[in-house]
């Protein structure tokens, strides 16, 4: 079972203030400040981890800085799919070349990637600027890491097979200060055939709901107004706590806290999602009007083969009973296409699921075989060209839809959250509706963080250009 452990976050907390210390001295010798950058590849979860490790830096007395300029550089990867692996050795390649010119630079890689061990050895063996090398599991370690490497300069490597740790109570960077991403669990165990985070995140771990309160607490007393809570797969939440609790009851809790105005969460698996889920959504003013529920494909035999869990007709069921519930809903979903198999028949199928759901808004994937997964070895693999084809038909249509179904609010005034200040238009800011459309109107900076209800006067495909009511 899950453990936290209060010993290891003191023992993290030790390092940090050995850890400052080096930063100290060697800000001293520099006669400046010491600086940092991380780049997050991926998910959500990436990105709050990456709010972690930033955290850790800043309590150690790195400053945020430009990848080009700073101390220490840090890349959090992604391998969900093979392109964005090619990513970061692309990136690595660069920072090769700065190195060079700035030898006592750190150089750091961690996240997805790095628990496959056949990149950690490509990196060992051609990448021997790397500095620290570590997994998606310890994170919270990286104060050590970076003390072990201060002392000993060598490349520390530190990837763990997997963990039952939780180790709450750590600092965090957050992006926004109005906003927050909450992980309510870690790991996966879904499996679906094609894909590599379980074994790259680990066996499902829920945090306790007290300690995600707490944290939530915290973060409104913060000034965050809108909380992201995040895991591979939410409606799953909690059942394998001592005493099992459902994600529906756990929003109802959040929704409680005083001063979160806004709930989102990331991501919903169909085939766990709960009737007592959409009551609560449909009674709750809080939990935004959106969600995303991967379709992966639109044929049964497909599904199957990938391991999902559910039919067509099941994902179809459960979006009418969603519709009815919460008829202001915005549904968005995920597709891949070209799993090994997948027919003309079979991808007919996918569109056809399209046009009758008719999302707001879909990411579309061309199938990457990833190592390690049964749909790894499955000998029918779809050949390249019929995949981009098919492709390109279901991104024309996913488009198509998402613009017209984006229309149905132009004129409508809603509440929105002002997110930042537009950069490509003076005097206009962007925000987000509950539904998580994105408006831009003109409105004062000071605005940043609040909620406001904006006139959607035009709607330009996948935003809207508004003006604040009143
Ligand atoms: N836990 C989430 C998804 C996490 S990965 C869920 O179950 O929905 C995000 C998306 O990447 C997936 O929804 C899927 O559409 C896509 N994906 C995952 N593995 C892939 C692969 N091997 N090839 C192409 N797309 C993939
Ligand atoms: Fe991957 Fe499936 Fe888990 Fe999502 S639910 S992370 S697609 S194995
Ligand atoms: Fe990528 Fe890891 Fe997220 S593989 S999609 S960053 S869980």
């Amino acid at each position: 079972m899950e453990t936290t452990t209060i010993e290891e976050t003191k023992r993290q907390y030790a390092y940090m203030d050995e850890a400052r210390q080096l930063v100290a001295g060697e800000a001293a010798r520099l006669g400046r400040p010491l600086t940092y950058h991380v780049t997050t590849f991926g998910c959500q979860m990436n990105a709050r981890d990456s709010e972690k490790l930033s955290g850790i830096l800043e309590m150690i007395g790195y400053l945020p800085g430009e990848e080009e300029e700073a101390d220490l550089v840090l890349m959090n990867t992604c391998t969900v799919r093979e392109n964005a692996n090619q990513r970061v050795y692309g990136r690595l390649g660069k920072l090769s070349s700065l190195k060079k010119r700035r030898p006592h630079m750190v150089i750091g890689i961690c996240g997805c990637m790095m628990q496959e061990e056949d990149e950690v050895e490509r990196i060992r063996t051609s990448y021997r600027f790397v500095d620290l090398v570590f997994g998606t599991h310890n994170i919270f370690r990286l104060a050590q890491l970076l003390t072990e490497h201060f002392q000993n300069r060598g490349m520390v490597v530190d990837v763990w097979e997997g963990t039952n740790e939780i180790v709450e109570d750590l600092p965090a960077v957050r992006k926004y200060p109005f906003k927050s991403g909450v992980n309510i669990m870690f790991g996966c165990n879904n499996f679906c055939s094609y894909c590599i985070v379980p074994y790259v995140r680990g066996r499902e771990r829920s945090r306790e709901p007290e300690d995600i309160i707490r944290e939530v607490r915290k973060l409104a007393a913060d000034g965050v107004v809108e909380v992201m809570l995040l895991g591979q797969n939410v409606n799953s939440y909690g059942k394998t706590l001592k005493q099992p609790v459902s994600f529906a009851k756990l929003l109802q809790e959040v929704q409680q806290v005083e001063g979160i105005q806004r709930i989102r969460f990331m991501t919903s698996h169909p085939k766990d999602l709960s009737k007592e889920l959409i009551k609560v959504m449909a009674e709750s003013d809080k939990i935004c009007r959106h969600l995303h529920l991967p379709l992966q494909s639109g044929s049964t035999a497909i599904l199957q083969a990938m391991n999902r869990r559910y039919s067509k007709e099941d994902y179809l069921r459960l979006v009418k009973c969603i519709r009815e519930a919460i008829p202001d809903i915005s549904l968005t979903t995920d597709i891949i296409v070209g799993f090994p198999g997948e027919t003309d028949e079979d991808f007919e199928e996918t569109l056809d699921v399209v046009r009758q759901v008719r999302f707001d808004s879909a990411f579309t994937f061309l199938y990457s075989k990833r190592s390690k997964t049964p749909a790894a070895s499955l000998a029918s693999q779809v050949p390249q060209k019929t995949a981009h084809q098919r492709f390109d038909r279901l991104l024309k249509e996913v488009q198509a839809i998402a613009s017209e179904e984006a229309k149905r609010y132009e004129g409508c005034t809603m509440d929105v959250l002002a997110e930042e200040v537009n950069r490509q238009q003076q005097g206009m800011l962007t925000g987000r509706l509950s539904n998580n459309f994105t408006v831009h109107f003109p409105a004062d900076p000071s605005m940043i963080g609040k909620i406001l209800p904006v006139r959607l006067d035009q709607c330009c495909g996948f935003y809207y250009l508004g003006t604040p009511a009143e």
